[in-house]
């Protein structure tokens, strides 16, 4: 099924073309939604653009387009409207004659890519062996969601775990484990006694004037560097374990991963890659370590490895080993790229990743590219903080950071006061499966609902809230959708053909629906997961506004048919609309 802006392309080219105007190569109008539904449906700026071009006026081009556009059925007679838009309304005979189509496709209208891609997804990520906290989440969910989406596309998608199971945080726990473990508390619950260990030790080290504890940890951590067998034996048990504790989130989540190629896994790379990095001409010894610095090709401004200074421009290298022979995160990450490259034949990698490592990944991308890695799409999807209600990074009461499954656990606490509100005749397992829906689906709307640039405060009342853009709110449109055939008492298969669209409401919610197919691709424009949020709500408002003003059940003939077809296109739309978000819907609620 080709999209209504399609078709409205090719019609406006050959507008264009026919009017006589002299087009740039590879002229492309573009259409957009229209912002106002009381200027049509879709709207175009070509005019202007090409107005500018040809230094003419953009009302006068527009109306000569116009003249010569053929809406073949498909549109009104187009207007133009301010400077030069042109503005479209789909026939009514249009948009009911894609009711029957759109019923025959199980994907909701979204054609897969035409040029599919290898693309490889580096997300969640946390550093094991110390809780998986909330600026986890972000990485998790956003990177999830994009999974979904490219792979409901036809791209090849290949989600990487690189968690960080190799970082100084072992030196702690090495040490920790061989002075004041507890066995049987680690028997009991593993990551809690893990946890207790590194901040006991962690906290040691913060209080201490002199340097004790701590080059204790770092002689563990050599130790364990270069192979000694016990910190080898006594570290594999401890990514066991966190990976252990980190199944159990993501499952909850319903967050799976191909690959879980940590830190670790890259160890006998580095070697050999810093050596030939060096052999390259790529790094460089300076002051006892191997550093990677600028290659002078870019101006400073674009330049990862320079950093304006008092008006001067300073070298900012990368380093990828220490004096005294240790290898750096750039190092691994460096090592993780090759590998991709060889292995997985990745055209594309994407880092979701927060904001702080932005300079990380502008330097490890561009050593990448002269080490030969020029045609992979890097691309570092950033985002910004999670907030308290007090606009500083969201803490437990006693200040430390949140541990993400305790967030999980209390929103399917709070979800569950909601169904007992809202329904209280369901039984308690019932009860119980669906505040689990709606406590994890609250916690990751609220986060795919933002733009991802944006600190965002984390708000108990306003993710579970029934009213707004919440999970709860597109949850229950959905219910509404299915409680329909539930009332009818029968599934409906065959919804005939006769269709007669007679409402606002009707057309409304129809062209919301169609648009989907629209939307879905947009998500990997910029990576945005908020722009397949956003369809979302705008068509779970469309569907309440339409069922509150239209019957359905109440209604006959052509009528009732047209209108039940309505409620299954939103039933699926919506449902297929939460899966590419990471949503489970209910039947109920
Ligand atoms: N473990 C890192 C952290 O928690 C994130 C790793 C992201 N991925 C990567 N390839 N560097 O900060």
């Amino acid at each position: 099924m080709t999209t209504f802006p399609k078709l409205l392309q090719e019609q406006l080219l050959a507008a264009f073309t026919k009017a006589g105007h002299s087009l740039p190569d590879g002229f492309q109008p573009q259409i957009s939604q229209a912002t106002d539904s009381r200027f049509g449906h879709y709207q175009s700026n070509a005019a202007m653009v090409l107005a500018k071009a040809l230094r003419s006026n953009p009302r006068a081009l527009a109306e000569s387009v116009i003249a010569e556009f053929d809406g073949a059925g498909l549109c009104e007679t187009p207007t133009v409207a301010g400077p030069g838009f042109i503005n479209f309304t789909l026939t009514t005979e249009a948009i009911t004659a894609r009711i029957t189509p759109m019923l025959a496709d199980d994907r909701c209208g979204v054609a897969k890519v035409d040029t599919p891609r290898k693309i490889v997804i580096d997300f969640s990520a946390p550093n094991i062996a110390k809780p998986m906290h909330v600026g986890h989440i972000r990485s998790t969910i956003i990177g999830d969601c994009l999974a979904r989406v490219s792979r409901f596309l036809g791209h090849e998608v290949i989600t990487d775990n690189h968690i960080g199971d190799w970082g100084t945080q072992f030196g702690i726990i090495l040490h920790g484990w061989k002075t004041i473990l507890n066995e049987e508390a680690l028997d009991a619950n593993p990551s809690a006694e893990l946890l207790r260990v590194y901040k006991t030790l962690n906290d040691q080290i913060k209080a201490e004037d002199g340097t004790e504890t701590i080059t204790l940890c770092r002689q563990e951590l050599v130790k364990l560097q270069q192979g000694d067998e016990e910190n080898l034996t006594i570290w594999k048990r401890c990514v066991d374990l966190s990976l252990n504790s980190l199944a159990n989130v993501y499952g909850l989540l319903d967050v799976s991963f191909d690959h879980f190629l940590g830190e670790s896994f890259y160890n006998g790379a580095l070697a050999p890659l810093v050596k030939k990095l060096k052999a390259d001409g790529i790094a460089r010894e300076s002051e006892g370590a191997i550093c990677i610095f600028s290659d002078g090709e870019k101006s400073p401004g674009d330049d990862p490895f320079k950093i304006q200074k008092d008006g001067e421009w300073l070298d900012v290298p990368a380093m990828i080993q220490k004096s005294d022979g240790g290898f750096l995160y750039a190092t691994t990450d460096l090592a993780t790229i090759d590998y991709r490259a060889r292995e997985f034949k990745a055209d594309a990698i994407w880092y979701v990743v927060g904001v702080p490592q932005q300079l990380h990944f502008r330097q490890i991308f561009d050593a990448a590219i002269r080490c030969g890695h020029t045609d992979i799409d890097f691309k570092h999807v950033v985002f910004g903080s999670i907030l308290g209600e007090d606009r500083k990074p969201f803490k437990t009461r006693s200040g430390e950071s949140v541990e993400l499954l305790d967030v999980i656990e209390e929103s399917i606490d709070r979800a569950r006061k909601v169904v007992e509100e809202k329904n209280p005749e369901l039984t308690t397992g019932e009860k119980a499966d669906i505040a689990e829906i709606i406590g994890i689906g609250a916690v990751k709307y609220s986060e795919l609902s933002q733009n991802r640039m944006t600190d965002y405060v984390f708000d108990w009342e306003e993710m579970l809230s029934l009213r707004g853009n919440t999970a709860p709110y597109l949850l229950n449109a959905y219910v509404r959708t299915r409680a329909i055939f539930r009332k009818l008492g029968e599934d409906v298969t065959d919804f005939g053909t006769e269709f007669e669209i007679t409402e606002e409401n009707e057309m409304a919610l129809l062209v919301k629906l169609y648009q989907f197919a629209e939307t879905v691709p947009e998500v990997l424009t910029d990576h945005r997961p908020n722009v397949l949020a956003t369809y979302l709500f705008e068509t779970a408002k469309a569907f309440h506004s339409f069922f509150e003003a239209c019957p359905v059940l109440r209604s006959e003939g052509v009528t009732r048919a047209t209108r039940l077809a309505l409620c299954e296109l939103s039933s699926r739309v919506l449902r297929q609309g939460l899966e590419l978000l990471g949503l489970k819907v209910t039947e109920r609620m």
